[in-house]
């Protein structure tokens, strides 16, 4: 079956009951038994739902593998698997430029438990080689990071942290199964902020875990219910409804991110374009080998002082200044105030953030308005004909 296809139809036949096309939300807490223990299956929506059970076929069909569990954030995703891999004493290889909350995950739970985390530049594969050691249990890795889009080779990290006896995690919240298949190059385990693209209207917040095997996915699913960090069934259907059009979202996401940065690129106020699809980008080989498209994201740093970036931000009539992203409608922010705040400015200075990078995730508008937008804004820092910013204070971070 073909990716779109199975966009809509794997893991979702007609509704056995009623023949209802599209499944019905099983907005129940629970479920009511024949005799004590028995029972069709289902007992209790945070131990298994229908509609959660149906969304995670859905996700790991488009993973190319049989097993996921659905979380009620990224974030909720990511602690569940952290929680079932890193014991004290453990160490877990990251990229230097982690996605911040990851990051913040890491270093204010895991760290204070005993675990060690060691970042690296994994675009450097004798760094990551040197970084693993005989207590390495994780190598964490995000293609195309947050925000500065760097690419690394999974195929070849995938070897090295197997040599070493440790687990390959992908994030593949930015490629989405549509543009990376992470399994078919040696990961383990592949992480999701369903938030974004995959769920694409910025209407929830989910996550999910998904694992080459029932061996590998089960200490987290154990967790998915000992902890309890699941997602309501009216969420995984509205996921369950957006994802049916993930592949023509991200083709016009990836067509006018392509285009956004392609009108960046070489702009005066425009000091660096970060776009794997871009031919300067270092990382474009790579994505061009081991992508089928470079993804629907942009980052480049401002020419300008922070307040001029503030201002740009904030002057965007598409792109709506917010946390987030892959969304159908356009985002923009800056990281380093914003998503990214809760990295210390000496770490985020080291990492090669600076203060007035500005990430676009545009969306699915037409390509001419998105592109004329970022140009007119622009522009008018140029003619410093800006007005009082839409947004004065910018978020301290999530
Ligand atoms: C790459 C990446 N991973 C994980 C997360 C966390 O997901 P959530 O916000 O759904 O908890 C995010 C959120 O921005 C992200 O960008």
């Amino acid at each position: 079956m073909e990716f779109a296809t199975k966009t809509i139809h794997a893991g979702q036949p007609s509704d056995a009951a009623t023949g209802a096309l599209m499944a019905p939300i099983h907005q129940t807490s629970t479920f009511e038994q024949q005799a004590p223990g028995v029972h069709k299956g289902f007992d209790y929506t945070r131990t298994n739902n229908p509609t959660r059970q149906r969304l995670e076929s859905v996700l790991a069909a488009l993973e190319g593998v049989e097993h996921a569990a659905v979380f009620a954030s990224g974030l909720a995703a990511e602690h569940a698997l952290l929680l079932a891999y890193l014991k004290p004493g453990d160490e877990i290889v990251t990229p230097i430029d982690v996605y911040g909350g990851t990051y913040r995950l890491l270093t204010t739970v895991f760290e204070p438990l005993g675990c060690t985390v060691v970042r690296v530049d994994v675009s450097d594969l004798t760094a990551v080689e040197r970084a693993l050691s005989p207590r390495t249990r994780l190598v964490w890795i995000e293609s195309p990071t947050n925000p500065r889009l760097l690419v690394c080779d999974i195929e070849a990290i995938a070897r090295l942290a197997h040599a070493a006896g440790a687990r390959l995690v992908v994030d593949n919240t930015f490629a989405t199964p549509c543009f990376q298949q992470p399994f078919a190059l040696g990961a383990d385990l592949v992480v999701h902020s369903v938030t974004k693209y995959l769920a694409g209207h910025s209407d929830l917040i989910q996550g999910a875990v998904l694992a080459k095997d029932a061996a590998t996915l089960q200490p987290v699913r154990f967790l998915q219910n000992a902890a309890g960090g699941v997602p309501s069934p009216f969420d995984c259907w509205l996921t369950l409804r957006g994802v049916k059009t993930l592949e023509l979202r991200m083709e016009r996401h990836a067509r006018n991110a392509a285009a956004v940065a392609a009108a960046l690129d070489g702009h005066p106020l425009a000091r660096r374009v970060y776009f794997p699809g871009l031919p300067s980008h270092p990382g474009h080989a790579i994505a061009a080998r081991q992508m089928t498209g470079f993804g629907g994201m942009v980052s480049f740093e401002l020419e300008g002082s922070v307040d001029e970036a503030v201002a740009f931000v904030s002057s965007l009539e598409y792109f709506a200044l917010g946390e987030s992203l892959g969304g159908v409608r356009s985002l923009v922010c800056l990281p380093a105030r914003m998503t990214h705040a809760s990295i210390p400015a000496d770490v985020r200075a080291a990492l090669g953030l600076s203060d007035t990078l500005v990430r676009l995730s545009p969306g699915c508008e037409s390509t001419k308005d998105l592109v004329a937008d970022v140009l007119g804004g622009l522009g008018r820092l140029r003619s410093s004909s800006f007005g009082e910013p839409r947004h004065r204070a910018l978020g301290a971070g999530r």
